[in-house]
């Protein structure tokens, strides 16, 4: 056969694939989803999500240590705290949860970079993300409790802010109090196109955040939708928004690539509680191998464009990076 092209010569060898190859990962684009919640030596594994914890601050702290240990530099906070209530107060309380796991986390690890996800859900009775007002959220009403969580945070010690919420307008009043606070350095990374997703199902159950009538789908996306993401992403970057981000990440990829394309800021993917839970079942069962999967799924999403991933797996995967088991 008389073939000039034969891309199979570029394969012949782990030397030239590797040479040859089209993305490579970086821990430092790594970011690890974690837990904490109220009370003292505390340490519960989160039973839909094997090796992900709910941890109380001062053994957040211990896990810290190991984050940091395998070459991951940035988390991403979550809290649980032991009230709630119709208004999700506790989510800008100075003594809550997350600010009091802030403060310690800069003292002992300065060097962690610490992101926090600003959302109502898990501090309303109701688990919904924002004020309600009969059964419905209220939009403009939520702005100014969402903005005032993100101050607490970045007060706290929070490096970069990420709202959740998926309120209309809420860059824009976030950026606008923290500029007040002259906060014009904190970064913000909107949750900007965030799909109404049963994906999230395993995270609810860790963060007890499921909502107690109706669905979010007032205000998370319809997943048939594209353009209405885009629009979601130029809203937001025109309101201020540093970092994009699309959620979930692997049936979403076509998100991913189409922000990196179009913007021109950083497009971040969270691969979430439910993209974690079915590998970790499909591996437990003995029939997928984790770590290929996982590396695979990793890679994926970095070639369809993400600058950054937020993974469960951010701690396995920087180990699989060392060894060259991707990257
Ligand atoms: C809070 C929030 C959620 C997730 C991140 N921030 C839950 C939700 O919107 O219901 C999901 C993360 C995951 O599933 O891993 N609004």
């Amino acid at each position: 056969m008389n073939l000039l092209q034969r891309p199979r010569r570029l394969r012949g060898l782990p030397v030239l694939r590797k040479m040859v190859r089209e993305t490579r990962i970086d821990k430092s684009a790594l970011i690890y989803p974690v837990f904490v919640r109220e009370g003292k030596n505390l340490q519960e594994e989160i039973p839909s999500m094997p090796g992900q914890y709910r941890y109380s601050p001062d053994k957040l702290l211990f896990a810290l240590e190991n984050v940091l240990e395998t070459g991951v530099s940035n988390i991403m906070l979550f809290g649980i705290p032991s009230q709630k209530d119709e208004i999700g107060s506790g989510a800008w309380d100075e003594n809550g949860i997350v600010q009091t796991a802030l403060k310690q986390i800069k003292q002992h690890f300065p060097e962690l970079y610490c992101i926090t996800d600003v959302c109502l859900c898990e501090y309303t009775s109701h688990g919904h993300c924002g004020m309600l007002e009969g059964s419905c959220v209220n939009n403009d009403k939520t702005l100014p409790l969402l903005a005032k969580t993100a101050l607490s945070h970045v007060r706290a010690g929070a490096d970069m802010v990420a709202p959740s919420d998926m309120m209309d307008g809420r860059i824009l009043a976030i950026r606008e109090l923290l500029d007040e606070h002259h906060l014009y350095q904190t970064p913000i990374m909107s949750y900007a196109v965030k799909y109404a997703s049963a994906f999230y199902g395993p995270f609810r159950d860790a963060a007890g955040s499921a909502p107690a009538f109706g669905d979010r789908k007032s205000y998370q996306m319809d997943y048939h939708n594209r353009k209405e993401g885009i629009k979601e992403a130029e809203l937001d970057l025109a309101e201020g928004a540093d970092i994009l981000m699309v959620k979930p990440a692997l049936s979403y990829l076509d998100m991913v690539r189409e922000l990196s394309e179009r913007f021109l800021v950083p497009t971040a993917a969270y691969s979430v509680s439910g993209e974690y839970s079915m590998i970790k079942a499909g591996a437990k069962m003995g029939w997928i191998d984790e770590t290929s999967v996982v590396c695979e799924s990793a890679a994926s999403v970095f070639r369809a464009g993400a600058d950054i991933l937020i993974t469960y797996y951010a701690k396995e995967l920087a180990g699989w990076i060392e060894q060259g088991r991707i990257g």
